[in-house]
């Protein structure tokens, strides 16, 4: 029997039971009322995803209550609690009124179980991963195992796949709810608030199709043709065509490379900050290096920004995937200076592994700022994908658990990695990220021809990203992609060993 994370809570009389006995599509968790007297069942409810319902005493009348087709159980099971314990205690036959602070941590800690049914990330099944249409899959003929593209290889969190399902299920496809009201902005101001210490208002969130649209209107509305944007290399590669795309100048500041791994190099970007440099364009956390900034950078870097009156787009994509020992610092958070000069760009693509789905949030530093950017019209921007929307917000509503295993996994996935690198890649350098899924593999000492990424791919049959595109720092590096199973990391690592060491 699957049990879930916190699948008992004793409340009052009664003892509160999760169990996932049914899962899959069509079914769903259940709630057991049990009494502690004498382990009387009094209450059971079956969230199935098709048909929920209520059987009240079972070993008595057995009274089964329907709900409506089309509702969330869950949903109307935790309104249904919430609105009235005391009321289904005593309908149950254990009347109580408990302490009301107790009762809402029993039902909080009841509602995170239902929601997220155990899950193994090690469970993956080839045959469903060659089935995807998306592309890290399907680029690559069958015999590559493809470790490049930043998606994951995990089945999205449950909350998720209900919400999706649900909205297929009753024809839920037309346009959304926005841009208000959305509950999005405030989900997104609290989980700043809450996660990473940013102080946000919610009338200053604004959704986008993605990332890379913020950063594309950002570069539109705040820079002229040929003004200065900063970029620290190696770097995500759209950053380097978005900013060639508007006729910007790369003003290039390379990571520092120490003992230690990357840094930024503050005397560097000083140095290279000019009159006619408009923008520093920032990927915090880091891709590809996976570095998380430590508050000393993030301060070097909002100083010469204040100085020299530079807009600070920070791409903070990879902030819900910081591995163990190291901790997130939004650069808008570190005073209102800084904030109002800061654009952040944030969504649930990567954390939750629904890039596909298009959408994502920017919090804009001032009223003034958000004007700029609105004046690009929306219908230019492009409209909002109702399943992402809905996918997004049952993300940071109820997902964190299922979050809390995957980064556990990468936490895992990381270390092996590093630990593979180090006893069976002789000559490749590495440096264990601190967030993301994203090893950045130095194989310039191995002198891999024509390229690493292209010797991996031939000879090992394994597709990381060339490093080549992530700007010059990145010539003779590759980029590998940690967030799947154990054994398909095992293989492709042992791959990569067998055709270094046959060269
Ligand atoms: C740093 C960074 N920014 C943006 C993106 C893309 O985000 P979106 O699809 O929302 O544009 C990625 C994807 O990997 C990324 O790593």
């Amino acid at each position: 029997m699957a049990r879930s994370l916190a699948d008992e809570v004793r409340l009052g009389p009664v003892r509160l039971e999760v169990e996932h006995r049914m899962p899959g599509p069509e079914g769903g968790p259940t709630l057991r009322v049990r009494r502690l007297s004498d382990e009387r069942e009094l209450l059971r409810f079956d969230a199935f995803a098709e048909g929920g319902h209520w059987h009240l005493d079972p070993a008595g009348g057995d009274e089964i209550t329907r709900l409506e087709p089309g509702l969330e159980p869950i949903d109307w099971l935790m309104d249904a609690l919430r609105g009235d314990l005391p009321g289904w205690l005593a309908r149950a036959g254990a009347p109580a009124t408990p302490d009301p602070d107790e009762a809402a941590r029993a039902l909080d800690r009841v509602e995170r179980a239902l929601r997220n049914p155990p899950f193994d990330p090690d469970a993956l099944e080839p045959g469903r991963l060659r089935a995807r249409e998306g592309e890290k899959w399907q680029l690559y003929p069958d015999d590559v195992l493809p470790l490049w593209v930043a998606d994951m290889d995990f089945p999205q969190a449950e909350p998720i796949r209900r919400r999706l399902t649900r909205a297929v299920a009753n024809g839920d496809l037309g346009y959304p709810l926005h841009p208000l009201p959305s509950p999005l902005p405030g989900l997104f101001a609290e989980r700043a608030r809450r996660v990473w210490g940013l102080e946000a208002d919610p009338a200053r969130v604004e959704l986008l199709a993605d990332v890379m649209q913020g950063v594309h209107v950002a570069l539109m509305r705040f820079t002229q043709p040929g003004d200065g944007v900063v970029i620290q290399t190696p770097i995500y590669p759209p950053f380097l065509s978005a900013a060639r795309e508007h006729g910007l100048r790369v003003v290039e500041s390379p990571l520092r490379e120490g003992a230690e791994g990357f840094e930024v190099d503050l005397d560097d970007l000083r140095a290279k900050v000019d009159a006619g440099t408009r923008v520093l364009l920032l990927s915090a956390p880091h891709n590809p290096t996976g570095r998380v900034f430590r508050r000393d950078e993030l301060e070097g870097m909002a100083e010469i920004a204040c100085e020299r009156d530079l807009l600070i787009v920070s791409d903070e994509i990879h902030a819900d995937l910081v591995l163990a020992g190291a901790r997130h610092i939004p650069i808008a958070s570190l005073g209102p200076e800084v904030a109002a000069r800061t654009l952040t760009l944030n969504s649930a693509s990567k954390a939750f592994n629904i890039a596909g789905l298009r959408c994502a949030a920017a919090l804009f530093g001032s009223d003034a700022m958000r004007e700029r950017f609105q004046a690009l019209p929306r219908h230019v921007r492009g409209g909002l994908n109702t399943l992402g929307i809905q996918a997004t917000e049952a993300a940071w509503r109820h997902a964190d658990p299922w979050l809390e295993r995957v980064r556990a996994h990468l936490d895992a996935n990381r270390d092996f990695v590093a630990s593979f690198v180090r006893e069976e890649l002789p000559g490749v350098g590495h440096h264990p990220p601190e967030a993301t899924y994203l090893a950045w593999l130095d194989c310039r000492e191995l002198g891999l021809e024509p390229s690493p990424y292209r010797f991996f791919l031939d000879r090992a049959r394994v597709a990381l990203s060339d490093g080549r595109a992530f700007g010059p720092p990145g010539v003779g590096f590759v980029r590998l992609n940690f967030a799947t199973s154990r054994a398909i990391l095992r293989e492709a690592l042992e791959r990569m060993a067998k055709a270094l060491a046959a060269r």
